[in-house]
């Protein structure tokens, strides 16, 4: 069982820690289970669990000036989880006890001083007002919201459209490819 992205293909946070590269900064990609293609000069870190990936953020967040938090990470996580097969005439599977993952944004947010944190929020309606909110709730710089309820956007697609949505103001994006997008958002990250 896959704990993060599991509708996620990772082309979101590839295409940033691609662009990032290509503008000369030293990337650690922290990236769940994938085939897709890792870009050149970028270190990569691979995670199955949401734990995992905690740690994994939390290392290389010690370092850096700035962090992009664009993976879709599981909220919540079995208790117990199992080291074998689960038999359904030995175990009772109608019911799997959960616990809530740590929230990585909130977390290295509450660490960054005065470094960069950005997130992203994927939402299906009412896509500014809950960015607006989750902006607030989880203490980052800005949040990437992208509306997952269309066919050219969020998981899986090549596409996104996105509002940049940070304490300072809204700024609604045209269709962009993901390249594209993540090219407008680190053009943010310099310019702050
Ligand atoms: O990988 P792709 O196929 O290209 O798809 C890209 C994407 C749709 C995954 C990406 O654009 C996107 O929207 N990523 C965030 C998905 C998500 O989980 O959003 P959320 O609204 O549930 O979470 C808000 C923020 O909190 C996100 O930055 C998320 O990374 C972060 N989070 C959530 C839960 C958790 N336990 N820890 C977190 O850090």
């Amino acid at each position: 069982m896959r704990f993060i992205g599991n509708r996620s293909s990772g082309k979101m946070g590839i295409a940033l820690a691609g662009e990032a590269a290509r503008r000369g900064a030293t990337v650690t990609l922290v990236l769940g289970p994938t085939s897709l293609e890792i870009p050149r000069d970028v270190e990569c870190v691979r995670v199955q669990t949401a734990a995992e990936m905690l740690q994994a953020a939390q290392s290389a967040f010690q370092a850096a000036d700035a962090a992009i938090c664009a993976a879709a990470v599981a909220d919540y996580t079995p208790a117990a989880p199992a080291d074998h097969k689960l038999k359904k005439v030995n175990e009772r599977l109608d019911r799997i006890e959960l616990v809530e993952t740590v929230d990585i944004l909130a977390e290295l947010s509450r660490h960054k001083g005065n470094r960069c944190v950005i997130g992203f929020a994927a939402e299906t309606d009412n896509v500014v007002e809950y960015a607006k909110r989750k902006l607030a709730r989880k203490g980052c710089d800005a949040i990437i919201a992208n509306d997952v309820s269309r066919a050219d956007s969020g998981f899986g697609t090549d596409t996104n459209k996105a509002w940049i949505v940070s304490t300072t103001g809204v700024l609604e994006l045209p269709v962009l490819t993901k390249p594209q997008l993540a090219d407008t958002i680190l053009d943010l990250l310099q310019n702050s």
